[in-house]
């Protein structure tokens, strides 16, 4: 049974044509999380590949050595999403399926290489954009045995480099959209705070052998915003006059209410809450003034916050052309009242699910910190564009929803996530049309199920259904795929 949606009434029949003709929208993914194709072709584990075998790191105990099979079946993927009506496809690249080693030393593999170029020639051949992220959270192992990553921001960067700019010279002359890092501030997070993702690595002796969550987060989370600005640098300097592409970075944001809105302390809680999630990387690259974290960042950690050198400060500023902006939920954050904790991260504030007068931030899906709260999107973006006035590329939003255990006419109907997804374009089609907030893409998180990194196989975002119990994962649409279609052919302006 083929959908049927309508958008004559109110509140959607005033947003028809508010975004912009030019709007790139699509779906966004992951090299780890749909590529499979782990050990094939010359490719060199990742620290996902290595995390992934060590007992009880993911929830199912299973590995993204297959994942989706993306690498084998990319053709018959395109075909989908051209299916589907996107205009734009944002995924990332391997690095250690373009250089095994990743180091600046190391060979390069041409089979990396051609794999991504085929995808990008398939993706034009079909009138589809490609956004391509460099690093979505995959360190080559080598670096992380060779010298510990990110945390030694001397010997990673020259390496990190080499890879931009080898993926800028091989791939640039038909890439125009390029994204540095995906979100930070979660790689900081949850791979050296809580060590529950790769590299795994925390002050938690229960969980991690070795690392400290309070100083780790700091130093790898400065080496990838200072990382993010050289690259950014070579690709303006050596490739955008002849390339003329754009640059960018994204971070990942919730917006933070007060728990009670009529206390001064939940109030200064909250926006405390936002500067350590999202300030802490928008600042220095989109602030005003000097190059500096936020003060209530600095006035909590002091010098375990690192600090910016003056030559580092000089790169910052305009090196990210666009705000990426992910971002999925909401949640209630109340002031904590007590000196903070040496391991905290997030503004010394309590993380609740329901405000003071027992008002939920949402309807639940399979995800626990996830539940559906446009009201806050609403919020955020117009936070983040009053705060830092530069054009939003929306880079990843969607949701899991309960019960999706087979493809069935039911499960496929994902009436959830269609509700998902219709309250969070309204809320950013209103934003644009009312308050002038300039957003220039969307892409769906995501195309279709895949490995949810910690969570495994368990968390389904696709709006296709994926069969994992079959050779080839079989791909089924959910009925948010055509929702999505329809309501980007009603908001998007036709000049
Ligand atoms: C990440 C994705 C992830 C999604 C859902 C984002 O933080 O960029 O890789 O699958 O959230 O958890």
């Amino acid at each position: 049974m083929s959908p049927n949606f309508s958008f004559n009434s109110p509140p959607e029949s005033v947003l028809k044509g508010s975004l912009r003709p030019d709007f790139h929208w699509g779906y966004a993914t992951a090299a780890t999380q749909i590529e499979g194709a782990w050990n094939v072709d010359g490719r060199g584990p990742s620290i996902w590949d290595t995390f992934a075998r060590i007992p009880g790191k993911i929830k199912d105990g299973s590995t993204p050595y297959d994942a989706c099979r993306s690498y084998d079946f990319y053709k018959e993927d395109v075909a989908l999403m051209k299916s589907y009506g996107v205009r734009a496809y944002r995924f990332s690249l391997s690095w250690s399926r373009i250089i095994p080693l990743g180091g600046r030393d190391d060979p390069v593999n041409e089979k990396g290489i051609e794999f991504y170029s085929d995808l990008i020639n398939e993706l034009l051949k079909n009138d589809i954009t490609p956004f391509v992220t460099l690093f979505h959270w995959d360190m080559p192992q080598a670096l992380e045995d060779r010298y510990g990553g990110m945390l030694n921001q001397a010997a990673y960067t020259p390496d990190f480099l080499r890879y931009a700019r080898l993926c800028f010279e091989r791939f640039g002359d038909r890439v125009k959209h390029w994204i540095t890092y995906n979100e930070p501030g979660v790689y900081t997070l949850a791979g050296y705070a809580d060590g529950v993702h790769a590299p795994g690595r925390s002050s938690f002796r229960d969980r991690n052998e070795e690392g400290d969550s309070s100083t780790e987060p700091f130093i790898v989370a400065h080496t990838q915003l200072v990382t993010h600005a050289r690259a950014a640098k070579i690709y303006r300097e050596e490739f955008k006059p002849s390339q003329k592409g754009m640059i960018g970075i994204t971070l990942h944001g919730n917006w933070s209410e007060p728990w009670d809105a009529e206390d001064e302390a939940d109030i200064a809680a909250a926006e405390r809450a936002r500067e350590f999630e999202i300030a802490w990387f928008a600042d220095p690259l989109y602030g005003r003034g000097e190059v500096e974290y936020p003060a209530s960042m600095r006035a909590q950690l002091g010098d375990r916050l690192p600090r910016f050198t003056e030559e580092e400060k000089a790169l910052m500023r305009g090196s990210s052309e666009f705000y990426g902006m992910n971002t999925y939920t909401s949640f209630f954050v109340r002031d904590k009242k007590t000196p903070p904790d040496i391991n905290d991260h997030k503004g010394n504030v309590d993380v609740l699910d329901e405000n003071k007068q027992g008002v939920s931030r949402g309807a639940e899906s399979d995800t626990a910190w996830l539940r559906t709260s446009p009201w806050g999107f609403a919020k955020l973006l117009r936070w983040i564009w009053g705060r830092y006035h530069v054009p939003i590329y929306m880079t990843e939003n969607g949701t899991t929803a309960k019960g999706e255990t087979e493809p069935s006419e039911d499960i496929l109907n994902d009436t959830h996530r269609i509700k998902f997804f219709r309250e969070y374009l309204g809320e950013l089609a209103k934003a644009v049309k009312e308050d002038g907030v300039d957003v220039r893409s969307y892409f769906a998180w995501t195309f279709a199920d895949n490995w949810e990194w910690a969570a495994g196989y368990t968390d389904r975002f696709g709006l296709t259904f994926i069969d994992f119990n079959t050779p080839e994962k079989r791909r089924y649409p959910k009925h948010s795929a055509t929702f999505l279609r329809e309501f980007f052919g009603h908001l998007i302006r036709k000049d």
